[in-house]
C-alpha cells in the first residue's frame, strides 16, 4: 500500500515537472496503477501535396480557425522524402526511408506490394495502435500502386473499418474507386472525391464514437494533389493536370497569383544538376502555373470544409476535449520556383516543408512551436499521447507538443530521395523524349536549424553539392559550396568558421544520417563523438575537433541508382571517437 501510494506520488511528481507522459506510462505499467481517465482519441488529417511555404494555409480560414487557433502551429516541420508513398510509409512506422526500403511510388522500389513484401503490413501504426486498446479506422488515399487488381492480396491490416481510394483512380476527382473493408472496389463516377470522402470520414467517426476503446480515424484527402485521368492522355502522356476543384468553389480567388519571391522563375539559374539545365519559363507557362495554383488553393476548399464537419461532429458528441486532431500531408509542393514545373521530389523548402497542426488535452492554444519536428517523429508522438513506450526501431522521437516539453528534441531532418524527379502539368514534359520523368534525381541531405545557424547540405549521385545558408538566403538561390578547394578570404563564415570547417561537420553528420537506425538517427553527433558532449553543430564546430572532422570518409555515390542500392552509395560508416581514442590521436 506504502509503495503504492509511493509510486502514485511519483507519478503526480513526474507530471508536475512536465516529464513526458511516456514516462508515466512506463510506471504505470510497472506497478500496474492506471491514474488517468481514458486514453485520448485520435483524429488524424493528411491531405496530399499540400505546401506550407507557398502559403496554402492562408487560404483554408477553417482550419485556421479550428486548428491553428485552438491548437499548436509546428512553423519548421518536415518530410524526410518529398514523395507520396516513401513519406506515408515512412510516416506509419516511424522510420527513414533508407530503413523501409519504401523509396518509390512503385515496385520494385516502392508502392504498396513493396511496403507488404517488407513486413510492413504486420508491423505499422494502426497494428500497434490496435494492440494497445484503439479502434482504427481510415478512409482515402493510403499507399501508391495499391490498386483495383492487388487490393486483396493481401488487405491492409490494422483497420477495424477501412474505404481506400485506389489505383489508377486514386487522383482522379470526378471518377475516383473507392474499396471499403474487404467488398470490391466501387467506383463514384461524377461525384467529388471529396464529397464522397465526407461522407465516408463521418461515417467511420460515428462508428468511433459509439464504440468503448478509445479511436484513432484517419482521413486522407486527396486534395490538392494534381488530377490524374487514367483514360485521358496528353501529348502521348498521361498528364498530371490541376487538381478539379468542387463547383461552389470554382470561381474563388481569381486574381491570386503564385508568389513572386526572388526564387520565382528566376533570371539566373539555380540548384544543381538537371535543375540547372532547366530553362527559364515563358508567359504561357507562367499563367499556366498560377492557374494551377488557384486550381490547388480551391481544391483545398473542400478539405477546409471536411475538417469543420468532422470537428462539428465531435464537438456534439462531446468527446472533442479528449481527442488529438493532428493535421499534415505527405510531402510539399513547389510550382515555378527554380524554374521548375509543378511537382515535389526536390529537397528544397517548398517540397520537404510541410503544415503540421496538433490541437487537443493539454495543448496551448495559438502557440507556435519552432523546434525541428519531422514526419517520423509522428509515429512517436502518437505513442506518446497514447501513453505507449516508445518502440527501439523508431528513427524519431516524440515532438515537443507543450511548451515545457522535457523530452529530446533535435536540430536536424535527414532528406532523402532516390530515382526520378516527377514533374506535373501540361508543361512537364521536360525529361528526356518529352517524358515528365527525370533520371538521376537521387540525392541525400541534412536541414539544420539550430541556434545561430539554418543550413541545408546536400550531396547528390552525380557527386554535386549544396550548400544553402537560408540565414541569409532564404530561397536557396545562392549554392555557397566551393566549386574548388581554394578558399576565398571573403568567403561566408558559418558560425565564424570557414566554409570548409563547417562543410567537414555537415558531411560527417550526413554520414551518419544517411544509414543511420533508430537512436542514431535522433542523436547522429553522439554516434561520432560519444566522448564529449557534442550535441549541435556548434558544439562540433569547435576547433579541437577539426582534425578528427577532416580525416572523416567523404559522402559520396558510386553511381546514379533508382533505388536504395547500398554498393552505390559511397562510404557508410563515419569514424567516431568511441573506443577510447583520445583527442591527441586526432591532432
Ligand atoms: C477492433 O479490432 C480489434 C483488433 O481486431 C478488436 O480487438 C476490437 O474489438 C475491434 N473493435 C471493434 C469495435 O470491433
Ligand atoms: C470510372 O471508373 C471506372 C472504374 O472504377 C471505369 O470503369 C469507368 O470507365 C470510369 N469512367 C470514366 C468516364 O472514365
Ligand atoms: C512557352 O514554353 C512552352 C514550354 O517550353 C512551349 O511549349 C510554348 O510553345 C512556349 N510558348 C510561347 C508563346 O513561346
Ligand atoms: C544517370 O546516371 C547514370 C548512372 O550514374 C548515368 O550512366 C547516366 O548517364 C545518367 N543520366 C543522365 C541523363 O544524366
Ligand atoms: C532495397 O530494395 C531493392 C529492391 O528490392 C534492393 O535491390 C535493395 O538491395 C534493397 N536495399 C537494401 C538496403 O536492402
Amino acid at each position: 500500500m506504502k509503495l503504492l501510494a509511493a509510486a502514485a506520488s511519483l507519478i503526480v511528481a513526474t507530471e508536475a515537472a512536465g516529464i513526458g507522459s511516456n514516462v508515466q506510462s512506463v510506471l504505470q505499467q510497472v506497478i500496474g496503477l492506471d491514474t488517468h481517465q481514458p486514453k485520448p482519441n485520435i483524429l488524424f488529417v493528411i491531405t496530399d501535396d499540400q505546401d506550407l511555404e507557398l502559403d496554402s494555409v492562408a487560404y483554408t480560414p477553417l482550419i485556421q480557425k479550428h486548428l491553428r487557433d485552438k491548437g499548436t502551429f509546428f512553423c519548421n516541420h518536415f518530410v524526410t522524402t518529398a514523395l507520396c508513398c516513401p513519406s506515408r510509409v515512412s510516416l506509419w512506422t516511424g522510420r527513414q526511408a533508407h530503413n523501409t526500403n519504401v523509396t518509390d511510388v512503385r515496385p520494385p522500389y516502392g508502392g504498396y506490394p513493396k511496403f507488404v513484401d517488407r513486413g510492413f503490413n504486420e508491423n505499422f501504426l494502426p497494428v500497434w495502435l490496435q494492440e494497445a486498446g484503439y479502434d482504427t479506422y481510415y478512409t482515402g488515399k493510403l499507399f501508391n500502386a495499391h490498386t483495383i487488381d492487388n487490393y486483396h492480396r493481401p488487405h491492409v491490416n490494422g483497420f477495424n473499418g477501412s474505404d481506400f481510394l485506389l489505383d489508377p483512380y486514386t487522383y482522379t476527382y470526378l471518377n475516383a474507386t473507392y474499396q471499403r473493408n474487404h467488398d470490391p472496389p466501387m467506383s463514384y463516377e461524377g461525384q467529388h472525391t471529396i464529397d464522397v470522402i465526407t461522407e465516408k470520414a463521418l461515417g467511420f467517426l460515428d462508428d468511433a464514437l459509439q464504440g468503448e476503446r478509445p479511436f484513432f480515424v484517419t482521413v486522407a484527402p486527396v486534395a490538392p494533389h494534381s488530377n490524374v485521368d487514367p483514360n485521358a492522355m496528353e501529348t502521348g502522356r498521361i498528364t498530371m493536370g490541376a487538381p478539379v476543384p468542387l463547383e461552389r468553389h470554382q470561381h474563388l480567388f481569381e486574381d491570386v497569383k503564385v508568389p513572386r519571391t526572388e526564387h520565382f522563375n528566376p533570371d539566373e539559374p539555380s540548384g544543381v544538376s538537371w535543375i540547372r539545365d532547366l530553362p527559364q519559363q515563358n508567359q504561357s507557362v507562367i499563367d499556366y502555373n498560377d492557374h494551377f495554383y488557384r486550381s490547388r488553393l480551391r481544391a483545398l476548399q473542400g478539405v477546409d470544409e471536411l475538417v469543420d464537419t468532422l470537428i462539428k461532429r465531435l464537438e456534439e458528441s462531446n468527446k472533442l476535449d479528449n481527442t488529438y486532431i493532428i493535421y499534415t500531408s505527405d510531402n510539399g509542393f513547389h510550382i515555378g520556383q527554380h524554374r521548375l514545373p509543378p511537382g515535389k521530389t526536390c529537397g528544397f523548402e517548398e517540397d520537404i516543408r510541410v503544415p503540421l497542426f496538433i490541437r487537443g488535452p493539454g495543448i496551448p492554444e495559438g502557440y507556435v512551436q519552432d523546434s525541428v519536428t519531422t514526419h517520423i517523429d509522428l509515429a512517436p508522438t502518437i505513442f506518446d499521447l497514447a501513453g505507449i513506450p516508445p518502440r527501439s526501431d523508431f528513427d524519431g522521437t516524440a515532438i515537443p507538443v507543450t511548451p515545457d516539453f522535457a523530452g529530446r528534441r533535435h536540430e536536424h531532418v535527414t532528406v532523402e530521395y532516390w530515382g526520378k524527379g516527377i514533374m506535373e502539368g501540361t508543361f512537364g514534359g521536360i525529361g528526356p523524349g518529352g517524358s515528365s520523368m527525370v533520371p538521376n534525381n537521387t540525392y541525400k541531405s541534412v536541414r539544420l536549424l539550430g541556434e545561430g545557424y539554418n543550413l541545408y547540405y546536400s550531396v547528390w549521385c552525380n557527386n554535386e553539392h549544396e550548400l544553402y545558408d537560408l540565414s541569409t538566403d532564404p530561397y536557396q538561390l545562392h549554392n555557397l559550396y566551393p566549386s574548388s578547394a581554394q578558399a576565398d578570404d571573403d568567403e561566408p563564415r558559418i558560425l565564424g568558421r570557414s566554409l570548409s570547417q563547417a562543410i567537414t561537420r555537415l558531411d560527417a553528420l550526413l554520414l551518419v544520417l544517411k544509414s543511420c537506425q533508430g537512436n542514431t538517427c535522433i542523436e547522429p553527433w553522439n554516434a561520432l563523438q560519444p566522448e564529449n558532449s557534442v550535441r549541435s553543430l556548434r558544439d562540433a564546430l569547435d576547433k579541437r575537433y577539426d582534425a578528427f572532422y577532416e580525416r572523416q570518409p567523404q559522402v559520396s555515390f558510386d553511381w546514379c541508382a533508382a533505388g536504395h542500392i547500398i554498393e552505390a552509395e559511397g562510404p557508410q560508416v563515419p569514424l567516431t571517437s568511441r573506443y577510447g581514442l583520445s583527442w591527441d590521436n586526432w591532432v
